[in-house]
């Protein structure tokens, strides 16, 4: 049994073996994190994936009978949270589901229209005895129903989505888990899930600058209660689009020549001092590639010519980073062609459509670039290089 508070309880489940998140590659499986909390009257706070169902059962079983239960609070619609609703409301006969206006007409449409719940208009919070539940829509951090439940008796965040990490782990806690995979999971969860969604969540950051927390138990991952600012913190860096002096290379190759370009801007770069990361697309993934991109300050992304237009490899990463958005940065593109090119107009175009400056390039090279050409791409780098760091 594992305790947040005296009376609040973990009920979640582990995913271990999950690798893809619709889409999003979880190496390090993930939670479903659900909570119980037991006063005069008792409380759960979100449910987990339908397959695990039975699992969170038992665990509730193990502190309470589930017919014990008054209220069911779904704080965000998406199945890995409201996945188990169904099951668990016929377990629990008496409880009464609440949601947000939204989340209760998307519940509906997934679970069935004759769902009977209340909304957060008409139950603003529910008084349990000892502490009060608050309900706080954050509408888009992550879906228009999202909202956050507040215990202020125990200043106690159960903030859902935010602050969440696709972690699995035997251990609950921040204090008990590696700072560094801890960090780099939050911040990976930031970039993949939630990057395009800074403005709802700079405006439930605000929201929250008034509430007193001590402790944040997301849905996903571990529970901060050591250091909970350290997760605000770094989300209002995230937010603000901050960055480090880093350019990121991203690109396919066909015949190795788009990768000569690639290696000889690397070369450029770094003889500058300036950070680089290199990542070749049929050997890296999308999750890790935005990741990087979060705090990088400039992109540089090559593509062949293919068919006249895009490899498809690269189409597929621009159409994921032109759905997140990444803010504050500019880049370029480079690649090759043989007989006609294309790749380069179409990269440009979608590069702009994600927000982001893209600066002018006379990279594109016509089968194998030669020396020349190379000592070009190097010294582009070295410009990127000094327009990163402010020269
Ligand atoms: Fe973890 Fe938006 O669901």
């Amino acid at each position: 049994m594992i305790q947040l508070k005296k009376g609040v309880y973990w009920v979640g489940v582990i995913d271990w073996n999950i690798r893809s998140f619709h889409g999003y590659v979880t190496n390090r499986g993930t939670t479903y994190n659900a909570y119980l909390i037991v006063d005069d009257k008792v409380a759960l706070v979100d449910t987990v994936k339908n397959a695990f169902f039975p699992q969170m059962l038992r665990r509730i079983r193990e502190i309470i009978n589930p017919e014990e239960v008054d209220f069911l609070v779904s704080n965000h619609t998406e199945p890995d949270h409201s996945g188990s609703i169904r099951e668990f409301m016929k377990a629990a006969k008496r409880t009464e589901l609440i949601a947000s206006e939204p989340g209760l007409k998307e519940l509906r449409r997934y679970y069935g229209e004759d769902l009977k719940g209340t909304t957060i208009k008409e139950k603003p919070e529910v008084n349990l005895g000892s502490r009060t539940l608050q309900f706080l829509p954050v509408p888009m951090v992550h879906w228009p129903d999202s909202m956050v439940t507040y215990i202020p008796e125990e200043k106690l965040l159960l903030s859902n989505d935010a602050f969440g990490q696709h972690l699995a782990t035997s251990k609950r806690f921040d204090d008990e888990v590696d700072q560094a995979v801890l960090m780099q999971e939050a911040k990976t969860y930031y970039a993949n899930i939630v990057m395009h969604l800074w403005r709802p969540i700079s405006k439930a950051l605000e929201a929250l600058k008034g509430v007193k927390i001590d402790m944040i138990a997301p849905s996903h991952g571990i529970i901060w209660r050591n250091h909970p600012e350290k997760i605000v913190d770094a989300y209002r860096k995230w937010v603000d689009g901050v960055s480090e002096p880093k350019v990121v290379i991203v690109y396919d190759t066909m015949w190795g020549s788009t990768e000569r370009v690639a290696n000889a801007l690397l070369e450029g770069i770094v003889t500058e001092g300036v950070e680089a990361r290199l990542y070749r697309l049929r050997s890296a993934n999308n999750t890790e590639i935005i990741t990087d991109i979060l705090d990088a300050k400039a992109v540089l992304v090559g593509s062949p010519t293919l068919n006249n237009g895009l490899f498809p490899t690269v189409a597929s990463f621009l159409t994921y980073m032109k759905g997140l958005r990444p803010q504050k940065k500019f880049a370029a593109v480079f690649g090759s062609y043989g007989w006609g090119g294309g790749a380069k107009r179409e990269a440009e175009a979608m590069i702009r459509a994600a927000g982001i400056e893209v600066m002018e390039s006379d990279l594109d090279f016509n089968f194998r670039p030669n020396e020349r050409e190379l000592e070009r791409a190097r010294g582009y780098g070295r410009k990127i290089a000094s327009k990163v760091v402010g020269k």
